[in-house]
């Protein structure tokens, strides 16, 4: 069954924006919309919250625009809009339930579903191709370095034993989803991008939920907070309290940093 994606750190990211009724924020990130309608709700407009997050509603509002792209070409879009000073900008990376879950997208190395894991479909090449046609070398390059698997160059799960509730193919999967989407790349450049437009007092939160997607965040946000317009909001990444990991699993990880343009 495809579960409902829940935002994940919704009151977190709410109180780090510090949300100004007439500013302007772009969420990177859309999936199904869950930040970004309640983001609506706190800006000036003529309709109740409770009207706002009704199923779609997000999609009539006239302060509301998607834009169906990968966040790798913000910039093209932020000049083609005209806007160069953004009041805040949310990044929260990893995948929806609703990707997960389906069976068709291949995320998932709990169902049994063709090998595809493209975030965008528009894109050529699946995982299954990689798979098939990649050489041995080269594949455990791929799970070394964005599985941080270790023991990339033996056949999965033969190396692993049993006991313990990981799959063995966990960080393999990561690694392909990362390799194939560019994501690495992608959030490396659309970070960059999105701090060169962030407004003074803007705000930047971006939550992440592995330690390589971590490590760029970490490291982009420290080398700007060397800058004296920058400052990080609190050095240890906030996480999800445990009553909301009890209530969605996914939140587990989650890792949540804050950058501010103080000037
Ligand atoms: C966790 S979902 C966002 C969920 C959303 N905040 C909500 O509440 O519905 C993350 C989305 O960003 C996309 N995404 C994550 N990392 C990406 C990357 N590095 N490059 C491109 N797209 C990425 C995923 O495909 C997915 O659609």
């Amino acid at each position: 069954m495809i579960e409902l994606h829940k935002p994940v750190m919704l009151n977190e990211a709410l109180n780090y924006l510090k949300i100004k009724e007439n500013g302007i924020y772009i969420d990177c990130t859309f999936g199904t919309g869950g930040h970004s309608q309640n983001i609506l709700t706190k800006l000036k407009n003529d309709k109740s919250a409770q009207e706002i997050v009704k199923n779609k509603e997000i999609f009539n509002s006239p302060q509301f625009q998607l834009i169906s792209d990968n966040f790798a070409n913000l910039e093209k879009h932020l000049e083609s809009l005209k806007i160069k000073e953004i009041d805040g900008f949310l990044f929260d990376l990893g995948l929806s339930s609703s990707q997960l879950d389906a069976e068709s997208r291949g995320f998932s190395y709990r169902l049994n579903s063709p090998l595809d894991m493209r975030m965008n479909q528009e894109n050529k090449l699946q995982v299954e191709e990689i798979i098939n046609n990649y050489s041995q070398e080269k594949l455990a390059d791929i799970f070394y370095h964005y599985g941080e698997e270790r023991k990339a160059l033996g056949i999965i799960a033969s190396c692993f034993p049993k006991k313990g509730n990981k799959h063995p193919a966990r960080k393999a999967f990561q690694a392909l989803r990362i390799y194939l989407n560019r994501e690495l790349e992608n959030l490396t450049h659309a970070l960059e991008i999105a701090v060169k437009h962030l407004a003074p007092g803007g705000k930047m939160v971006v939550i992440s939920y592995h330690s390589l997607e971590d490590r760029i965040v970490k490291q982009t946000f420290k080398e700007y907070n060397a800058v004296e317009d920058f400052q990080l909001i609190c050095k240890k990444p906030s996480v999800p309290d445990p009553t909301e990991i009890k209530k969605n699993y996914r939140a587990h990880s989650a890792k949540m940093r804050v950058l501010e343009r103080i000037k």
